[in-house]
């Protein structure tokens, strides 16, 4: 397969898609983003990698950092997390409130935003920094270009009225157990993560590779983990979009509103797509639409 030739093609035929959407602008430093950019880089468990355009250029990964989130929880206590947040596809907007009352306080899963805080919450029970500890679990899967972008976490952190309704009623329901405050500063920190495609792209191979990180061997979590978190990226990654993201592009994978997209073919590979116009489910057009093409003409996917 040639890999950078597909790219190539992928590249020039996803640009007219640009202009149908909107860079997200509910959090003042994302509406900067210039919506043009674009890139893609793939990394296959072998170490091969192929980029195009904008695939070495940091940007700001948001929701996608819910998945470093579930993973390193899993690492850390396993099936516990499960205790404490569902697994089945919530059908609503990543920040609804709504499932959350007649769900007594348990999210449905742990990347919508009221999941990943319950996960955050279970961080700080075992982490003493949070927020370099999550780094250092990042660069672990063999990212190097990694940071926080501060002005992007305070900038989530002063608007983020609806992320901490959401800490507020779970902990009415006793489901988080630290400060609302103190959860909402590490969970705006992953979010805030900078990296590029080429980066998320060498990040998420551990997951196409049973939970071992290909290049140093190391094992992060069990072949079954892995397995688990790739099935929860297939039906949740997309929020109210799941459905239309596996029926599209057929891979476990997972967006944010900075743009980005990764996606996992088990045994094979990791790619990741940056382009920041979303349409109104917060995902990105160029993004998916570049992501199905790739399926279709490598005839990959997980069905
Ligand atoms: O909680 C928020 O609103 C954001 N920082 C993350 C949202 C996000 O990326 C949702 N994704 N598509």
């Amino acid at each position: 397969m040639n890999y950078q030739a597909l790219l190539d093609e992928i590249y020039t035929e996803v640009q007219p898609l640009f202009g149908q959407g909107h860079v997200a602008d509910y959090i003042p430093e994302l509406a900067k983003i210039d919506g043009r950019k674009f890139g893609i880089a793939l990394e296959t468990v072998e170490g091969e990698c192929f980029k195009i355009g904008d695939a070495t250029e940091r940007f700001s990964i948001q929701s996608i950092s819910k998945v470093f989130n579930l993973a390193l929880g899993i690492r850390i206590v396993g099936d516990q997390v499960w205790e404490r947040v569902g697994v089945e596809p919530s059908g609503n907007p990543f920040n609804s409130l709504v499932q959350l009352e007649y769900e007594k306080g348990i999210p449905r899963n742990p990347f919508i935003n009221a999941g990943a805080l319950v996960i955050t919450d279970i961080l700080l029970d075992h982490l003493d920094h949070p927020n370099e500890e999550m780094l250092a679990f990042v660069e672990k899967l063999r990212c190097l270009d990694i940071n926080y972008n501060e002005e992007v976490a305070q900038s989530e952190i002063q608007t983020g009225y609806t992320n901490l309704a959401l800490a507020n009623f779970m902990k009415a329901y006793q489901n988080i157990n630290h400060g609302v405050e103190q959860v909402l500063d590490a969970y705006s920190h992953q979010c805030s993560i900078e990296m590029s495609c080429v980066g998320l792209a060498k990040s998420f191979l551990f997951l196409a590779n049973g939970g071992i990180v290909p290049k140093t061997g190391e094992r992060i979590i069990t072949a079954i983990q892995a397995k688990r978190i790739n099935a929860i990226m297939l039906t949740c990654g997309f929020y109210d979009e799941a459905g239309a993201f596996a029926y599209l592009v057929g891979l476990p994978g997972k967006s944010g509103v900075g743009g980005g997209i990764v996606a996992v073919i088990p045994k094979k590979l990791a790619i990741a797509v940056w382009s920041p116009e979303l349409n109104e489910r917060g995902n990105s057009i160029r993004g998916i639409r570049a992501l199905e093409l790739f399926a279709t003409r490598t005839g990959m996917s997980v069905f």
